[in-house]
């Protein structure tokens, strides 16, 4: 008989089975149970196919059976814009709307949520989103803001009355950030409009907004509000555990391959083996257990041994680097290139600027520049104390395997 091969390497493809995520998904219920008591906001956090986006559909799921009404969506650079930010938050606001207006005898409420989330987008033009009182350091008073609280505030109401709940999911959330330079505060004026909507304990609101994308997503809040650190719980989501957690008596990235499997098992010990081989990485685990599972299909055979898994290791690693890191290196320019190659003959996943220019006769403007290239083109990032790293886990070690450090590299 012909079975399906299970795994799903992708990108924010549902996993067979969702491992090692037990606690997120409790604190996410237990976040939605103290709603509209406590209103408290996410924030998820994590490298590239660690499992955010699977997680935050999960989200979805969950709030959905709870009665809520959810909204998920993905950011992109674009929305920086205060303008084209109102346009898609007005958009999905009516889409809440339209959600929370089935009951005829609401129809008052309804249109007049809709006239609020109407006003979001009117006359947002260059200039005159932010207005800047005298002497003052940042803005003082935004219009985007301030439609943004009426109509969530609204929305928030008219979901009340039915006894239900909007949460705001965002996915790639790090995409947008406020530009003082440009005077352009979309995030700023969102999470103050948050603030807002959800400050009135007499008349709290059952909205809920769940921000979810790469790391430097911490430090645009931050940079966007002070205190908005404390408008959100934050969950910072990585590889999975390669212990085993009792009663269990495989690890969680084990179990990400062997739980799928139902008619192939693996041979004592190679699951784990494989699991600490991958760092418990979830893109990789699902990549090397649908290769693995070809790999036993085609032998006719139904484990997955030590030999099997020794004999194909090293064509799925290729693989793997040929379609998942290689088109990231090639896609950046030589100079760039040269970059990541002297960053990754510094050894580790992580290094700072000053280790990097001690490397190279290169001018500190060229490697600002080029660093600030690859932040932008989402290779690197940079954390709160200032040191880089790779947005995808292992990506150095690739490095160091196909793209070793050259001559020319000053
Ligand atoms: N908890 C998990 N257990 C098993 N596989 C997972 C888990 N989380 C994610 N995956 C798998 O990892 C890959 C990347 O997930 P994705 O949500 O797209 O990551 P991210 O959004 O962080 O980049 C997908 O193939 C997915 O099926
Ligand atoms: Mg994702």
């Amino acid at each position: 008989m012909i079975t399906k091969n299970p795994y799903s390497p992708g990108v924010g493809t549902r996993p067979p089975y969702l491992a090692g995520r037990e606690q997120q998904l409790r604190r996410f219920e237990r976040l939605l149970a103290d709603y509209p008591e406590k209103r408290r906001n996410l924030r998820i956090t994590g490298l590239r196919g660690v499992g955010k986006t699977v997680l935050l559909k999960e989200y979805e799921r969950i709030a959905r059976h709870h009665g809520w009404v959810v909204l998920r969506r993905d950011w992109s650079v674009r929305l920086c814009e205060e303008t084209d930010f109102a346009i898609a938050i007005a958009d999905y606001l009516r889409e809440a709307v339209d959600a929370l207006s089935l009951k005829a005898k609401i129809r008052n409420q309804v249109t007049a949520a809709m006239q609020t989330v109407g006003q979001i987008q009117v006359q947002l033009t260059e200039g005159v989103t932010v207005s800047v009182g005298p002497g003052a350091v940042g803005p003082v008073k935004s219009v985007l803001e301030d439609r943004l609280r009426i109509a969530l505030t609204r929305v928030g109401a008219l979901a009340r009355t039915q006894g239900r709940g909007v949460a705001l999911l965002f996915d790639e959330a790090h995409s947008v950030y406020d530009r003082k330079h440009k005077r352009q505060y979309p995030l700023g004026a969102l999470l103050s409009a948050i603030a807002a909507a959800q400050d009135d304990d007499d008349d709290p609101l059952p909205v809920m907004l769940v921000l979810c994308g790469l790391p430097p997503l911490t430090g645009n809040i931050h940079a966007a509000r002070s205190n908005a650190e404390r408008l959100f719980r934050g969950e910072e989501i990585g590889n999975l555990p390669l212990e085993p957690q009792p009663p269990e008596d495989l690890s969680a990235a084990a179990q990400a391959l062997v739980r799928p499997a139902k008619d192939i098992t693996y041979t004592q010990g190679v699951a784990e083996r494989i699991a600490r081989d991958v760092d418990g990485y979830p893109y990789f685990l699902q990549w090397f257990g649908e290769a693995l599972w070809e790999a036993a299909d085609l032998d006719g055979t139904t484990a997955i041994t030590a030999e099997l898994y020794e004999r194909e290791r090293a064509a799925i690693q290729r693989d793997l680097d040929e379609e998942f890191f290689e088109p990231r290196y090639r896609d950046t320019r030589q100079a760039d290139q040269s970059t990541l190659r002297l960053a990754a003959s510094l050894g580790g996943e992580r290094f700072t600027r000053a280790d990097l220019a001690a490397t190279t006769k290169r001018s500190t403007g060229a490697l600002a520049q080029s660093l600030s290239r690859l932040i932008a083109d989402n290779l690197l990032y940079r954390d709160d104390h200032g040191i880089y790293a790779y947005t995808a886990p292992m990506f150095g070690d690739f490095m160091r395997r196909r793209h070793k450090r050259l001559g020319e590299d000053q």
